[in-house]
């Protein structure tokens, strides 16, 4: 399969994955008092509801996309919010920091991502997420076992997930999401990992 072309797909307004809003499991964490204080990374925020969900004054929440419509797009909605949020337009895998993140939120990007992207993608993570930091992985669509059907979306279960990123995050807790964006019912689940001390 032709690689996405990400920023083709912004500029065009093709963007079916866009619910126009955080998903409900988002809402669970917070509700649950599961997401730190400190520092947050969305990565392939795309229109970036989650940044503004996440926005509180004790948190340092940062957006990253490839794309400037989609950073466009979320400042033109979201300007007054209750505490720092940045948007950068960058590379995910190419991404320096100055600080590792405490707190790294997935919903429709590793699914998004080429499978040959995948090892990458664990090594980013690792390099990001701050040792005993928290990566939160939304797994959509979540089947089990894999169907090998082509994406984007490509499905995506927790025993993948598990095997790239086993050596540096331990799993905390597998839950089955009940409330979706609809149209994914049952197939959610979302998958909280620690990072392990170096
Ligand atoms: C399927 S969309 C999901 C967007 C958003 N998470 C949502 O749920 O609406 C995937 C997003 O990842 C972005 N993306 C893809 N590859 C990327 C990369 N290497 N670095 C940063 N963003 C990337 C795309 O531009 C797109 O906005």
């Amino acid at each position: 399969m032709a690689p996405v072309d990400w920023q083709q797909a912004w500029r065009q307004g093709t963007t079916p994955w866009d619910a126009g809003t955080s998903p409900p499991a988002l809402r669970h964490m917070l509700e649950r008092g599961q997401i730190p204080a400190g520092r947050i990374l969305v990565p392939g925020c795309g229109t970036g509801y989650d940044l503004a969900t996440l926005a509180r004054a004790d948190r340092e929440v940062v957006g990253l996309d490839l794309s400037d419509e989609a950073r466009a797009a979320f400042l033109a909605v979201h300007a007054d919010l209750p505490g720092p949020v940045s948007y950068e337009v960058g590379d995910f895998f190419s991404y320096e920091p100055q600080d590792a993140f405490d707190f790294v939120w997935d919903y429709t990007f590793f699914c998004a991502l080429d499978p040959e992207q995948r090892g990458a993608w664990a090594g980013t993570m690792e390099r990001l997420v701050r040792p005993s930091g928290l990566l939160a992985t939304l797994l959509f669509p979540f089947e089990d076992p894999l169907s090998g059907r082509d994406g984007p979306p490509w499905p995506i279960n927790t025993d993948l997930v598990r095997s790239l990123i086993d050596v540096s995050f331990e799993e905390m807790e597998v839950t089955e999401m009940e409330q979706t964006h609809p149209g994914r019912e049952g197939r959610e689940r979302l998958a909280l990992w620690r990072r392990r001390e170096p």
